[in-house]
C-alpha cells in the first residue's frame, strides 16, 4: 500500500488532448508487452517534458515526480503525477512500487548568468543517497540518471580562476562544485549494486530532434557540443530495458560545437556579435 508521506500527494491526471495518440513513427526501445512503467524524477525538467511527450506517444505509462506537479501542465490517462523532493526519501518511496525503471532528470538550478560562480552543490549526492535508498527499499532494479559531459572536463575545486574572456574555461571553473558533486553521485551509483546508466549529455537545446547524436563510453566525450532534448529523450526511451550501455557512463554529443559567446549573448539578451 502506498504510504501517505506528509509531503507527498498523488495526483492522478486523466484525459488529455495532448500527446494522446501513440506516434507510429516514434521507435520505442521495448515491445508493447515488455514496456516497463517509467518512474520519472524531475518531471518538470526540460528533458523530463520531452521524455513525457515522446514516452506517452510511444505508449509508455509514466509516473512523474515533481516538487510542484501543477507546473507541468500536462494531463494524460497514462501519466500519474506525484509531489515529492529528492531531498525527501519517503516521497521517492511513495511513488515506487518496485517494478518501474527509474529515470532521473533532476538538476541544479543554474544561475541565469552563465558566468556567475556556482557555490557549493550537494543536490546530486543527496539525490543519489535517497534514490538508492528508496529503490533498494522498494525493490527497483534499474536507474537511468542524468549527469553531464562536464564531469569528464571538470576542474579541481582548488584550481586557479581562468581568464574571464575564456568563456568555456570560465564556465568549467564557475561550475566546478556542481561537476564535482555530479562526479561523486556517479561514484555512489556505480557502487550501489543497482543496474544503471549514467547519462552524460552535452549542451542541450529545445529544437526538433536532429538525429545527429553520437555516443562515447570511453570517458572521452568531446566538450561543448550541442544535442537536442528530443534526441536525448529518445536515447533514454530506447535504452530503458536494453543491456547495451548497462553499468556504464555514456557521453552524448554531436559534431556541432557550442558557440559560448553566442550563447552568452542569448542569455544576457545582448545583440549578436556584441560579445567577442
Ligand atoms: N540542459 C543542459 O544543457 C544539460 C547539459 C548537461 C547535463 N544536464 C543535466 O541533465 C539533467 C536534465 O537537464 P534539464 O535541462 O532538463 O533540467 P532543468 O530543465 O534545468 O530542470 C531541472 C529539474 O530538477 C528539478 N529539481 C531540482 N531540485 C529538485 C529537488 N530537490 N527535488 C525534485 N526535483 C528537483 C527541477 O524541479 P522544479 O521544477 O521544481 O524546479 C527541474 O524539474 C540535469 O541533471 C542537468 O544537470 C543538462
Amino acid at each position: 500500500m502506498r504510504s501517505i508521506a506528509a509531503t507527498t500527494l498523488c495526483i492522478v491526471l486523466t484525459l488529455s488532448n495532448w500527446a494522446c495518440a501513440p506516434d507510429p513513427a516514434a521507435p520505442g526501445g521495448a515491445s508493447e508487452s515488455t514496456k516497463p512503467t517509467i518512474a520519472l524524477i524531475g518531471a518538470t525538467s526540460r528533458s523530463g517534458r520531452e521524455i513525457i511527450r515522446l514516452g506517452l506517444a510511444q505508449g509508455y505509462r509514466i509516473k512523474g515526480l515533481a516538487r510542484t506537479p501543477s507546473k507541468l501542465g500536462v494531463e494524460h490517462e497514462n501519466l500519474t503525477l506525484f509531489k515529492g523532493d529528492v531531498r525527501d526519501q519517503a516521497s521517492l518511496e511513495a511513488m515506487l512500487d518496485g517494478d518501474e525503471v527509474v529515470v532521473s532528470m533532476v538538476g541544479y538550478n543554474t544561475p541565469v548568468d552563465p558566468l556567475a560562480e556556482i557555490g557549493e552543490v550537494d543536490i546530486y549526492t543527496v539525490m543519489a543517497k535517497n534514490l538508492i535508498g528508496a529503490m533498494q527499499a522498494k525493490g527497483n532494479r534499474r536507474l537511468l540518471i542524468a549527469s553531464s559531459t562536464g564531469v569528464e572536463h571538470r576542474v579541481a575545486l582548488d584550481s586557479e580562476r581562468p581568464d574571464p574572456k575564456d568563456y568555456s574555461a570560465s564556465w568549467r571553473w564557475n561550475a566546478r562544485h556542481l561537476y564535482n558533486d555530479m562526479y561523486l553521485m556517479e561514484e555512489m551509483i556505480a557502487a550501489s549494486g543497482l543496474e544503471y546508466i549514467l547519462l552524460r549529455p552535452g549542451f542541450m537545446v529545445q529544437e526538433p530532434a536532429r538525429g545527429d547524436m553520437k555516443i562515447d563510453t570511453a570517458g572521452a566525450t568531446p566538450p561543448a557540443r550541442v544535442i537536442t532534448y528530443a534526441d536525448f529523450a529518445a536515447f533514454i526511451l530506447a535504452n530503458l530495458t536494453t543491456s547495451d550501455y548497462l553499468n556504464r557512463a555514456v557521453g552524448l554529443y554531436s559534431d556541432t560545437a557550442v558557440n559560448p559567446a553566442a550563447e552568452l549573448e542569448k542569455v544576457l539578451g545582448k545583440p549578436p556579435g556584441s560579445i567577442q
